[in-house]
């Protein structure tokens, strides 16, 4: 006969809250180039199936946008929950920047959109923002209490903030004004690219870029991930000027999609 067990209410109330938790999350990171997705496992923070890169659509307009959302969640046949992340402001699942794609995203409702084009409920939340949340639950801020910037180098500049492990969402540090220009358009990923630096030169530039950042918020650790911190030894080690630890981000290519799923999950 099947034991019965009762569960004191604190418990079940626990075990409620736990179950209403999707464990199974589809992931999807938005980006400029390409858009990626993966179903995750949240507990873990691992890729439960290899991800699935589709390029991003030119211009990228939200409906062709939606419709790489589509393929993703029916190339895994999901029907579950899902998180996406976005590259610039999102407040309650609306989208009110985007400094390095189409304007027609400024005020629209991409929560609905995405949810449509996925059929079921979406979480959307700023590209950094996600990242960042992965890196502190599963990579290289793990166990850290303290003031914690994540910043994240790839077409623009993305920033997340946490203390005591809480996210203060949209940031929007890679937009502070560094000798009278948005600092992303000096120290990104593509600047590097379009004026042609050396890792030196470059280095030089995200140094300056630093020392601002902590003399505004005198961070304990700062993580530094996009694409570019896959190559950390050729620049990292040249960040002099700054009292903050500095550690590459630990997760690189998954973070994203890490991040949108636990965003996606509850
Ligand atoms: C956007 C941020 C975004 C970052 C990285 C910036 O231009 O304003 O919202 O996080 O690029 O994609």
């Amino acid at each position: 006969m099947p034991s019965i067990k009762i569960l004191p209410d604190w418990t079940r109330a626990a075990e409620a809250r736990e179950y209403s938790m999707a464990m199974h999350v589809l992931g999807i990171d938005i980006g400029g180039s390409g858009i990626k997705g993966a179903p995750v496992d949240v507990t873990t923070g691992r890729l439960l199936a290899d991800r699935q890169k589709i390029e991003t659509p030119h211009p990228a307009l939200p409906d062709p946008v939606a419709d790489v959302v589509k393929q993703l969640a029916t190339a895994f046949s999901w029907s579950g929950p899902v998180g996406i992340t976005f590259p610039g402001v999102v407040t309650d699942g609306v989208t009110r920047t985007a400094a390095n794609l189409d304007p027609a995203w400024i005020g629209l409702d991409a929560g609905s959109l995405f949810g449509k084009a996925a059929g079921n409920h979406v979480r959307v939340l700023n590209d950094a923002d996600a990242a960042g949340m992965a890196e502190m639950k599963f990579g290289a801020g793990v166990g850290e209490q303290g003031t914690v910037l994540m910043l994240t180098f790839g077409t623009g500049i993305g920033s997340a903030l946490f203390t005591e492990g809480i996210l203060v969402p949209n940031t929007e540090f890679g937009h502070i004004e560094i000798r009278g220009r948005d600092a992303e358009s000096r120290a990104s990923e593509r600047a590097k690219e379009l004026d042609d630096l050396t890792w030196g030169k470059w280095a030089g530039r995200v140094d300056e870029y630093l020392r601002h950042m902590e003399a505004l918020l005198s961070p304990h650790l700062i993580i530094v991930g996009g694409g570019i911190s896959k190559q950390s030894e050729k620049w990292v080690p040249r960040l002099t000027g700054i009292r903050a630890r500095i550690v590459p981000a630990a997760m690189l290519n998954d973070a994203g999609i890490v991040g949108a799923a636990m965003a996606g999950a509850g």
